[in-house]
């Protein structure tokens, strides 16, 4: 079976990684194509975990707008496409790399296995547009890997044939068991060590991220202002890793510039942003990927979001859903500052870190 996996983005990379490798161990042979969505942040996913791309479409522009950077990936994977014979193309999540790739691989006849399926906001709004990117490689994939009960369960309401869909936990805790593990050892990282001389120990530390599309202009403003106020809170750090998003970066830069017990620093890598995670009280952030990380590290996150896809987490008492309104933000971050000893023994409801392993099983007994 020829197989390719293909992925653009930095959570994309992250969490198809334990897949190439658990494919790699097996000896079962496959080619990786990269879209590079992402350029920097991507690149240094693939250096962390060892991972050669076979193609690189090398498709970033600066503030990309979606219309034309799905039809660039539409013509990139196509090509990629022509030149190899693919059986098998594996996408992950919710990105325009990921929809456009499976719509590709449909047009040309292949079987589309879909990582990360099921999940579900219902809104098309929010996360924009990545719920209807969902929704929509899960129409076309013939292979469903999701990663709980609840997201089986979203795609067999929609009529998904339950044999076409198996739970296997989300890979991103078989990455995040890999980067614990290589970082713990003889893994040597300047971005650390420079880390180590920024973090007060003598702080809580908060660590913030932010970067939807759908929280730019008004909603991330407050986002802001909600940060200033968290910032005289007595005995806090604020390290937040700056998204390379224009928007994001403009905002943030002038609102957050000049605070003395905030620090803006470079998107991390992604040890370093694990050791950072791992030393955090709380982490406030719009992320996909932080909500399944910070429960397996005991971490509290604060979900600036108006809506989630992973309402396990919520369910499990980790997360908090609290929009980008600047006093909901600022009051539940004073709350869960009082309260951060109930963190210490979570159950991370996102898998048990063998999801790379049971997908790569199906493929190789299922998938002829
Ligand atoms: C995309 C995904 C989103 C994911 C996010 C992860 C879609 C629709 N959305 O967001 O689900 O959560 O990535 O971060 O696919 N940039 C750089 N260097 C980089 C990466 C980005 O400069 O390494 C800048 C570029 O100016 C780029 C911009 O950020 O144009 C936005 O990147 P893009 O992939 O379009 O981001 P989103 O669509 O917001
Ligand atoms: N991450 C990272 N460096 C950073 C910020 C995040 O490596 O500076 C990792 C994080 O641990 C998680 C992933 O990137 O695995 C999440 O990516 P992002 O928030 O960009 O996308 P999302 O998960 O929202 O799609």
């Amino acid at each position: 079976m020829n197989i390719l996996i293909c992925f653009g983005t930095r959570p994309e990379a992250i969490k198809m990684a334990p897949i190439c490798h658990e494919l790699t161990n097996k000896g079962m042979p496959y080619k990786l194509c990269v879209t590079g969505q992402h350029r920097e942040m991507l690149d240094q996913v693939l250096d962390f975990f060892e991972l050669t791309p076979d193609y690189d479409l090398d498709l970033m522009k600066p503030n990309q707008g979606l219309n034309e950077l799905s039809a660039r990936i539409l013509k990139g994977v196509n090509g990629v496409l022509e030149k190899e014979k693919f059986d098998l193309v594996l996408v992950h999540g919710d990105t325009t790399t990921s929809t456009m790739t499976a719509i590709a691989a449909f047009h040309k006849g292949c079987k589309v296995g879909h990582v990360e399926a099921g999940l579900r906001t219902y809104n098309k709004q929010s996360p924009f547009p990545e719920e209807l990117n969902r929704q929509l490689t899960g129409r076309i994939a013939d292979y469903h890997f999701a990663p709980t009960q609840a997201s089986k369960n979203n795609l067999i309401k929609e009529g998904v044939p339950e044999k076409s869909v198996i739970v296997t936990g989300n890979t991103v805790t078989d990455a995040l068991n890999f980067a614990v593990a290589k970082v713990s050892h003889t893994y040597q990282n300047e971005n650390i060590d420079r880390l180590k001389k920024l973090v007060d120990t003598n702080k809580r530390l908060i660590l913030i991220t932010g970067h939807r599309r759908e929280s730019f202009g008004e909603g991330f403003k407050n986002f802001c202002k909600a940060l200033l106020t968290i910032a005289k809170e007595p005995n806090v750090q604020l390290i937040y890793p700056v998204h390379l998003n224009p928007n994001v970066q403009e905002v943030v830069y002038k609102m957050l510039g000049d605070v003395s017990n905030i620090n803006l620093i470079t998107p991390q890598e992604y040890p370093s942003f694990v050791w950072l995670m791992s030393r955090a009280s709380l982490i406030i952030s719009d992320s996909g990927g932080i909500q399944e990380e910070a429960p397996t590290l005991n971490v509290p996150v604060l979900v600036t979001r108006d809506t989630t896809e992973r309402q396990e987490g919520v369910d499990a008492g980790v997360s908090f859903l609290v929009g980008t309104d600047t006093t909901t933000i600022v009051t539940k971050t004073s709350e869960i500052l009082k309260q951060l000893d109930r963190f210490k023994t979570m159950k991370n409801p996102y898998g048990d870190g063998t999801a790379a392993k049971q997908i790569v099983a199906h493929i190789s007994e299922v998938i002829k």
